[in-house]
């Protein structure tokens, strides 16, 4: 098969290195991918926003198969655009992205079929937010409705912060028109925890549990980020959190999305919160997460291309699921100044020690090649994941190979996966 996948950072070079293991799989390509990917893929200069482009280059190189790894085509309509040329494609339609694009869709689903998650209202106006605000609970979520890199959330303390909340995501404008709506939500306590599932519209397998640190700052301080490390399995996702999801969250958010005439194909990521009553939905994304799928996908030993025709076709129920009895352990390596403002360009060295090796992983974020040596292209630069018997040797061998590497403003957090410490 020749397969196309649609994105250029960490998760995509996941996903690319086990399409790669795929017996199905005779030429991958990439678009737009980065430095990294192109040693497993072809890479083509198309950006993920450029359908019509990405149309025709599927169809005229014949592809059989375009795994959609990031959010903004899938939310764009990128799915519906590639099926309406006759082209194979892993990722939901427009209509069903819809979950992960607008949180004022995915807070009424859940309220409809009575899936549990944080109280809410949503406004259209910055006027009625306000004067809601007044009389809300102390601290409160702000949350812009559309995509925002997953920056368009506040953590509100004090009315004051609340009202100059408003006025950022609404007036302001901070995030463009992601803005325009405003669910304001319930705070909620508790360990969060990501659960990634393969969907074909009716059925859903879940897979490994994984857990993200959104902070750019050791200790969870400072400002949140795309994600700076990630450890799978979570210790805290126990067999009765598991067995709770599967009752109220899991089946029903896939029966709700068909019930509402937009059946779901592809990837539905649950961000969960484990409060004291329970566990609750954070959020929903269309996709892998980024970095989830660094340590999620290097511990599945199915055949990825196998499982994602089978979520195309709508017989996922015969495909069982297999993860190894190990553990992984993702640390991202940014650049100093992420998430605010950084450099690029740094060249990059100790890529080499990776090679050959199936238990340390160095996915690529941002890099890119310049004058046939890889330099650093982004805020994120690399993920480096290890696996390991369990989350303690998998984190060691994380934070050992995380030294291998080096580029200027190379800057890391030190307690990926230190919360493990607390149930060893
Ligand atoms: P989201 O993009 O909706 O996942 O929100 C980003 C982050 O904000 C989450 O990972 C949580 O850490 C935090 N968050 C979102 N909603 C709530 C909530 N209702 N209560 C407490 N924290 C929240
Ligand atoms: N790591 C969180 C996300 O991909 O949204």
């Amino acid at each position: 098969m020749k397969i196309l996948i649609v994105g250029s950072g960490g998760r995509e070079h996941a996903i690319a290195a086990s399409v790669a293991k795929s017996s199905k799989a005779d030429k991958i390509y990439c678009a737009p991918g980065n430095a990294g990917i192109a040693q497993i893929a072809k890479c083509v200069p198309i950006g993920a926003m450029e359908f019509d482009k990405l149309a025709a280059f599927a169809k005229e190189k014949a592809i059989d198969l375009v795994v959609i790894g990031m959010d903004d085509p899938l939310v764009g309509g990128l799915t519906d655009v590639l099926e309406a040329e006759g082209i194979r494609v892993f990722g939901p339609r427009r209509n069903a992205a819809i979950l992960e694009g607008s949180k004022a869709f995915s807070k009424d689903l859940m309220k409809k079929y009575n899936i549990p998650t944080a109280a809410y209202e949503t406004f259209d106006s910055p006027k009625d937010a306000l004067a809601y605000l007044e009389q809300a609970p102390l601290p409160i979520v702000l949350k812009a409705d559309g995509l925002a890199l997953g920056k368009g959330v506040l953590i509100c303390h004090t009315l004051e912060e609340a009202k100059a909340g408003v006025k950022t995501i609404m007036e302001d404008k901070q995030f463009g028109d992601a803005g325009n709506r405003l669910v304001i939500e319930e705070f909620m306590t508790g360990r969060e925890v990501s659960v990634l599932s393969f969907v074909d519209g009716k059925t859903i397998k879940t897979m490994t549990s994984a857990q993200d640190h959104k902070r750019a700052g050791d200790g969870d301080t400072g400002l949140n980020t795309g994600g700076m490390g990630t450890f799978s399995p979570s210790p805290f996702y126990t067999e009765e959190v598991d067995e709770f999801c599967r009752n109220y969250i899991y089946q029903a958010t896939v029966d709700a999305m068909a019930a509402e005439g937009r059946p779901f194909q592809g990837i539905i990521f649950f961000g969960l919160m484990l409060t004291e009553k329970g566990p609750r939905v954070l959020e929903y994304n269309a996709r892998f997460g980024d970095p989830e799928a660094q340590v999620v996908l290097p511990r599945m030993k199915n055949d990825i291309v196998e499982v994602m025709e089978a979520c195309i076709d709508g017989r996922l129920d015969t495909i069982e699921l297999q993860f190894e009895d190990n553990a992984a352990v993702c640390v991202v390596l940014a650049s100093g100044g992420y998430p605010v403002s950084y450099e690029k360009g740094f060249p990059i060295s100790g890529l080499e020690a990776f090679e050959g090796r199936n238990d340390y992983f160095c996915f690529h974020a941002g890099t890119k090649l310049s004058d046939g040596q890889i330099v650093t292209n982004g805020g994120r630069v690399l993920g480096i994941t290890a696996t390991g018997a369990d989350l303690k040797e998998a984190r060691a061998k994380a934070y050992e190979a995380a030294e291998w590497v080096s580029f200027e403003k190379k800057y890391m957090r030190h307690d990926i996966g230190k919360a493990i410490d607390d149930c060893l």
